[in-house]
């Protein structure tokens, strides 16, 4: 499968059995992610790493990952010492990271500016996040974690918790999730319920979403719990943020009567939505699947550039 030069925008530019191949792919990556061998794939390849909002794991996973290749990075993690500034444009932003590199990863905080940035540059322009729109690497790197611990998708009982109306990851898992045929719960409150388009994306791929505020009620029955942090950045208005803060809390003492294999998930970083003591239960998954990052990262750089093992 050729994936040479193409953008990651959005996970639904993905057939499932492009998933499938990028998936296996990572697999691969495992020693050299985990410095346990070396390569030189991708020495003498340059990445553009444009983050115009905070992160940690998706910035430190893509620059780690093009290490482990023994590529090289120029990039930003803070947009105030740019050009932008001094009032320059994304779009030109992007033509010079196109002409200095060969491939681009952007997180912004605008929904749209990957799409955007794609149009202008000719090497493949990777979405590491655009507002509260999508989070395809994330995505991938997700159902890898969920492939990796429960070896299939189909038929998972997953309860996608929290923020689900501004949360990015979610907003690309639920319609992944869907293409796999997971059977789906979304718990949250009333005013961060998931957006109707992508409810309805979820519908047109054959999986109808249960929905709740009571995670209570559906925890018993989870294969797996995604945790989503309340995106308090995105909220236009801070009361209704106020309303909604520390509403979910997983702590070890709801976890008695969960299923043996239940996986505890979450994209990070986390606030106060899981306890720090269901770190030291099995269920806690959280910290492996942030390593995931690394090896899925590796996949997609290596592809679209072209240059694979
Ligand atoms: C998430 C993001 O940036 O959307 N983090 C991540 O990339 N791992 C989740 C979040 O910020 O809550």
């Amino acid at each position: 499968m050729n994936l040479k030069g193409k953008d990651i925008i959005s996970i639904k530019d993905f057939s499932k059995s492009e998933i499938d191949f990028i998936l296996g792919y990572a697999k691969k990556m495992i020693p050299f992610a985990q410095g346990k061998t070396s390569t030189s794939l991708l020495q003498g390849k340059i990445l553009s790493s444009l983050f115009f909002e905070p992160s940690t794991r998706t910035r430190l996973s893509f620059e780690s990952a093009m290490s482990r290749l023994d590529g090289r990075i120029i990039g930003f993690a803070d947009p105030t010492i740019t050009s932008q500034k001094k009032g320059e444009t994304l779009a030109d932003t992007i033509r010079m990271a196109d002409a200095y590199s060969d491939v681009i990863v952007l997180r912004h905080p605008l929904e749209g500016a990957a799409r955007l940035a794609a149009e202008f540059a000719e090497v493949p322009v990777l979405n590491a996040g655009d507002g509260a729109g999508r989070h395809p690497t994330q995505c991938l790197l997700d159902l890898f974690t969920i492939l990796t611990e429960k070896k299939n998708i189909e038929g998972q009982n997953v309860v996608l918790l929290g923020d689900l109306k501004y949360g990015r990851t979610v907003h690309s898992l639920a319609y992944a999730l869907s293409l796999y045929g997971a059977e789906l719960t979304f718990v949250s409150p009333k005013s961060l319920q998931m957006p109707k388009e992508m409810v309805e994306e979820c519908r047109n791929l054959g999986v109808t979403p249960a929905s709740t505020t009571k995670l209570e009620k559906v925890i018993n029955k989870a294969d797996v719990l995604y945790v989503t942090r309340i995106q308090k950045e995105r909220f236009p208005d801070p009361e209704e943020y106020n309303r909604v803060v520390g509403i979910y809390q997983v702590n070890a003492s709801m976890l008695t009567n969960v299923k043996n294999d239940l996986m505890i998930m979450h994209p990070l970083p986390r606030v106060t939505e899981i306890a720090p003591d269901v770190d030291m239960t099995p269920h806690a998954l959280y910290f492996k699947q942030a390593f995931n990052g690394i090896p899925v990262r590796m996949a997609l750089l290596s592809l679209v550039t072209g240059v694979v093992l």
